[in-house]
C-alpha cells in the first residue's frame, strides 16, 4: 500500500476530497493527516473519515526532525500540502523530495510567496481586475511555491467576481484535479523505479 500524509491548516475539503477519492483505491491511501493549527476545520473532517491526525506545534515542526521521523516510522511514501500555510523545512523537503505536492490557489509565478495564501490570493486578484486566475500543483521545495510546476488550470475572472466568488470557482478546480493529479504523479513515479 502507498501511504500519503496530508498536511492542512485550515478548513480541510481538499483533505477530505483527496481521502475519498483514494477510498475506492486498493493500492494508495491516506493514512495521516497532520495540522499545525488545533483548531482547524480539519481535524473534525479527519476524524468523519476515520484518519489518525497529528497536530503540533512551530517548535516542533521547524527545529526538531521529530515530524520526519514520525512519517517515516508510519512508512508513508507520499506528504501532500492542501491548505498547508507554514514554510517547510529543508530537513522535511529533503526527506520527501520529489515526492511532496502542494496546491497553490494561483496561476505561479503570480500571486506567490510568503503571505499570499488562501483569501489574501483571492482579494489580490480581484483588486488588480485580473481577467483569469486558476490553480497551480507543483512539487515543494525550501521555497515558498517555487517547486516545478506539475499542473495548472485556469478560470474566468468577471467584474462581478468578488474575492469569495474566486475563492468558490478555485476551490471547484482543486476537487476536480487535485486528488487526479496526486495520483498520477505516484503512479509516474512508481513506474520509473527499476525493480
Ligand atoms: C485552498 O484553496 C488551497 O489552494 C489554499 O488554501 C485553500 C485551503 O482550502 N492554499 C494556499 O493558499 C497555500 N498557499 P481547504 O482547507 O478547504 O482545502
Amino acid at each position: 500500500m502507498i501511504k500519503i500524509a496530508i498536511f492542512a491548516s485550515g478548513s480541510g475539503s481538499n483533505a477530505e476530497r483527496i481521502t475519498e477519492y483514494f477510498n475506492s483505491n486498493d493500492h494508495v491511501e491516506v493514512s495521516l493527516i497532520l495540522t499545525n493549527n488545533p483548531a482547524a476545520g480539519v481535524i473534525e473532517r479527519a476524524q468523519r473519515l476515520n484518519i489518525p491526525t497529528l497536530v503540533f506545534n512551530k517548535k516542533l515542526f521547524a527545529k526538531t526532525n521529530k515530524i520526519v521521523e514520525i512519517l517515516q516510522s508510519q512508512g508513508i511514501d507520499w506528504v501532500i500540502l492542501a491548505g498547508f500555510l507554514w514554510l517547510v523545512p529543508s530537513n522535511l523537503t529533503r526527506a520527501f523530495e520529489n515526492r511532496m505536492i502542494n496546491i497553490h490557489p494561483a496561476l505561479l509565478p503570480k500571486y506567490g510567496g510568503k503571505g499570499m495564501w488562501g483569501h489574501h490570493v483571492h482579494e489580490a486578484v480581484v483588486a488588480n481586475k485580473e481577467k483569469e486566475t486558476g490553480i497551480t500543483i507543483h512539487y515543494v521545495n525550501e521555497h515558498y511555491d517555487e517547486g516545478k510546476v506539475i499542473f495548472q488550470a485556469k478560470c474566468e475572472v468577471t467584474e462581478n467576481d468578488t474575492p469569495e466568488s474566486v475563492a468558490a470557482k478555485i476551490h471547484e478546480l482543486e476537487y476536480q484535479y487535485f486528488p487526479e493529479v496526486i495520483y498520477k504523479e505516484i503512479l509516474s513515479a512508481k513506474n520509473s523505479v527499476v525493480e
